[in-house]
């Protein structure tokens, strides 16, 4: 059942745009199903093994169930508790996605309601890459004046995957991130840089269509993967004038571990300052980001002034990076 944001609509007043403004992740939150679907689990209909799987993937576990507001919803609840936030405080909802509940209307709206915001809120495609264009479509939005932010990444991949299919069957699963992304008025905490890039022409190597399950070219993926992580990774390095050594902590998309390590071998980053939890989530699309920022964070892998690289690629294809400068 619907809940009316009685009291959201009356806290809810746009603010004066303007003022200074820099950026910090203020809050974050991590949601899973409950549902676990392990490599042991897939033997049982798939030619497959757990060895082979966590060799040729890194990927030991994922999870399965939920919706994707449900699961949105829960992750910018702890993202508002974690931030100190209150849900009548956001001026705006983005949430990354590529399998929403319904094909129309946006899944954002429903996610805000059930926090009780009535500020904009909207879905933003862009596949595994997802979640890194809308912290920097946030970071814009700061720029004009908005001061906080809810950035979700959040997908239920069970339903548009064929888990009898040993290509891609074995990698996805469901889950949400969720980040409260403020302006920071103290300056310390930036988005140094950032870079996005689309390539259509790479649409036939992973799709679906309407109605039906994920179609990849696996190779094709790992190959272009690997090329535009380096060249997005460069860009925005170059664009900060930082190098490898400059960035303390790494949050790459998590598809598959051999796609990081061989995308590291080029760029000169080392697996150590790497954020990974691949391992027990598969492949969560627009979730893997902020799932790994959770987690990386839990283990205080970032301190105030770290510098922090979000590193995305997915379906389009589409890639982004954005480095972020943290703040106190
Ligand atoms: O967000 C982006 C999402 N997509 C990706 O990240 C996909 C990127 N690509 C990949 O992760 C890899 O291409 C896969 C994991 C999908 C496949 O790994 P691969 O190393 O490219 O395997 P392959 O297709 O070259 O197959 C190698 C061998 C073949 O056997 P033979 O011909 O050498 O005897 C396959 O039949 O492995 C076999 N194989 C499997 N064996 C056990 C293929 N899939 C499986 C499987 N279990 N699931």
């Amino acid at each position: 059942m619907a809940t009316e944001p009685a009291q959201a609509a009356e806290a809810y007043h746009p603010r004066p745009m303007g003022g200074p403004w820099g950026l910090k992740i203020s809050g974050i939150g991590a949601a899973l199903p409950e549902k676990v679907l392990t490599n042991a689990d897939l033997t049982a209909w798939m030619d497959t093994s757990d060895e082979w799987i966590r060799e040729r993937t890194g990927i030991g576990e994922r999870r399965i169930g939920g919706s994707t507001s449900g699961l949105s919803t829960e992750a910018a609840q702890l993202a508002l508790a974690d931030a100190g936030v209150e849900a009548s405080e956001i001026d705006q909802v983005i949430l990354a996605t590529t399998s929403p509940d319904h094909i129309c209307p946006g899944t954002a709206p429903a996610v805000a309601r059930e926090l009780g915001i009535l500020a904009g809120a909207f879905d933003l495609q862009a596949a595994c890459s997802g979640w890194v264009y809308g912290l920097i479509v946030a970071n814009g939005l700061l720029l004009q004046g908005m001061d906080k932010i809810l950035v979700i990444g959040a997908e239920t991949l069970d339903r548009i995957t064929d888990y009898h299919d040993r290509g891609t069957g074995i990698l996805f699963g469901n889950g949400a991130g969720a980040a409260v992304v403020e302006r920071d008025t103290t300056g310390a905490g930036q988005l140094l840089s950032w870079d996005m890039g689309s390539n259509g022409n790479y649409v036939h190597i992973l799709y679906a269509d309407h109605g039906d399950v994920l179609q990849m070219d696996g190779k094709e993926v790992f190959r272009q993967a690997v090329t535009v992580m380096q060249r997005s990774a460069t860009a925005a390095m170059d664009r900060a004038g930082l190098t490898a050594d400059d960035i303390d902590l790494i949050i790459p998309h998590q598809a598959n571990i051999r796609i990081v390590e061989a995308a590291w071998k080029r760029l000169g980053f080392d697996m150590d300052r790497t954020a990974m939890v691949l391992e027990r989530t598969g492949n969560t699309s627009a979730a893997s980001i902020p799932l790994a920022l959770d987690h990386a964070l839990s283990e205080n892998r970032v301190e105030p002034g770290s510098t922090v690289m979000f590193l995305g690629f997915g379906a389009g294809m589409t890639w982004a990076c954005a480095i972020v400068r943290w703040a106190g």
